[in-house]
């Protein structure tokens, strides 16, 4: 039999080679398919204990600040996430088993979690923070899974990113991981090593994934390990330094940085824009020591001293906080004196949240630091109205 020459190989190997090559692509394409997977609906047990745990834990990641909209059913999914490279929306992940994850495994839940890959190998935008929840550890997403298994469903239908073409070829996230999801536990800004450090970690760095906003990014959105949680602009607002000395230089005690988790406010500050959410659908929430973990995580095992706030500062008609709760009244008292719409930014907010912005006075956003806050015009009078 004939042998093709050596000279007639060449175009062989590279017409194979372009076959499989578009066969790669092709598959890589059609795997990132948006579609649920192909099983019955999953049934989900779980004793009571187990669902205030998952319950606990989908707070302290703060599922829902990206998973559900102001007015909208809970875990529903619909709320816009604005992005250098568009918008996204965060998904339903109530157990509707069409347009929620009803059809999922507690395996699949947790690579999407933890790889940011849903079913079929798609690909998630890591507007999704899987880099941070990378190390929740099985257990833990189990509980999650099993909490959001119970919730009630809705079918509300999932709104499509709105990427344009290329980068909304969802494969290319694949490079985007290679390069920068680093599998190594996140960095520390902090020095630390008792218990209540390292709970502190897994709640700041971890669930809380607090690095995604106050964490340097490169172009392509990735965070700059280097520097971590020192500070970074997302949007409006900037999201300032965490570390301990940046903290303790705007006044920060471990008391008043539990203080502003549990209720948005305290003397150095009341959480602004993207914070607020954080409070609302999460920190308000943790116990008295995982605020505690997470305040000594901030400063470190010995926190500098701190320096007095700002002259000025605490604003003399500063509402006093409820203890316990994360006080919306007195916030809103604070932040929108005589109409909380009459400014055009606070009525952004208010319309993207469902609430006006407490926000106003912060460490960063006072007079001492206008840039933070283009809106920021101090007022007069009474309750600073
Ligand atoms: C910072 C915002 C944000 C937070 C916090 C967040 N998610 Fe997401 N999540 C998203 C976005 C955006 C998507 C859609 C990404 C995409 O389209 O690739 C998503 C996708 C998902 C998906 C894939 C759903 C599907 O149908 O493809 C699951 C599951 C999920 N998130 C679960 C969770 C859970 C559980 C938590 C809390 C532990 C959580 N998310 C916290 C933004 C977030
Ligand atoms: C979605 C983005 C986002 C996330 C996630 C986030 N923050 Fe913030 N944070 C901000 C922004 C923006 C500000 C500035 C507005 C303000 O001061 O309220 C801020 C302010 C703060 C302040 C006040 C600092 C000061 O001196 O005024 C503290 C403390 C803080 N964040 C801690 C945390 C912790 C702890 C977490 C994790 C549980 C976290 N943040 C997660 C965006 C975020």
């Amino acid at each position: 039999m004939a042998r093709p020459s050596p000279r007639r190989r060449g175009p062989i190997v590279a017409l194979v080679i372009l076959v499989l090559a578009i066969a790669a692509v092709a598959a890589a394409v059609l795997g990132n398919r948006d579609a649920p997977p192909d099983r019955a609906p999953q049934q989900v047990q779980a004793t009571q204990e187990q669902l205030q745990l998952g319950r606990y834990l989908a707070r302290a990641a703060d599922c829902a600040a990206c998973h559900q909209t102001a007015d909208g059913p809970a875990y529903a999914g619909g709320f816009p996430l604005q992005t250098p490279f568009g918008t996204l929306y965060g998904t339903n992940i109530t157990p509707d088993p069409d347009h929620g994850i009803g059809r999922w495994t507690a395996d699949e839940f947790h690579r999407a979690l933890t790889e940011g890959k849903a079913p079929h190998g798609r690909n998630l935008y890591p507007a999704m923070p899987y880099p941070a929840y990378h190390d929740i550890p099985r257990a833990d997403a189990d509980l999650i899974y099993a909490y959001l298994m119970n919730v009630r469903p809705s079918g509300q239908p999932n709104k499509k990113p709105e990427i344009p073409f290329p980068l909304n070829l969802r494969v290319l996230m694949t490079g985007w991981n290679l390069l920068f999801f680093d599998h190594d536990p996140l960095p520390a800004a902090s020095q630390g090593e008792s218990a209540q450090w390292v709970r502190g970690r897994y709640l700041t760095n971890v669930l809380g994934h607090c690095g995604e906003c106050h964490t340097p990014r490169g172009k392509l959105g990735q965070l700059h390990r280097d520097d971590w949680l020192q500070g970074y602009t997302l949007n409006r607002f900037e999201a300032p330094s965490l570390t301990p000395q940046a903290l303790a230089e705007r006044g920060w005690t471990p008391e008043d940085l539990q203080r502003f988790l549990r209720t948005g406010l305290a003397p150095q500050g009341i959480a602004a824009d993207e914070m607020y959410p954080v409070i609302l659908h999460s920190t308000q929430y943790l116990t008295d020591d995982d605020l505690k973990a997470m305040a000594a995580f901030l400063l470190g095992d010995t926190p500098p001293k701190p320096v007095p706030p700002h002259p000025g500062w605490p604003w003399p008609h500063l509402p006093r906080a409820s203890p316990n709760r994360m006080d919306r009244r007195a916030s809103v008292r604070t932040a929108t004196p005589a109409n909380p719409s009459a400014d055009p930014a606070i009525g952004r907010t208010t319309q993207r949240y469902g609430y006006p912005p407490r926000a106003i006075h912060s460490s960063r956003a006072g007079p001492s630091y206008p840039r933070s806050c283009p809106w920021f015009r101090p007022r007069q009078g009474p309750g600073h109205g």
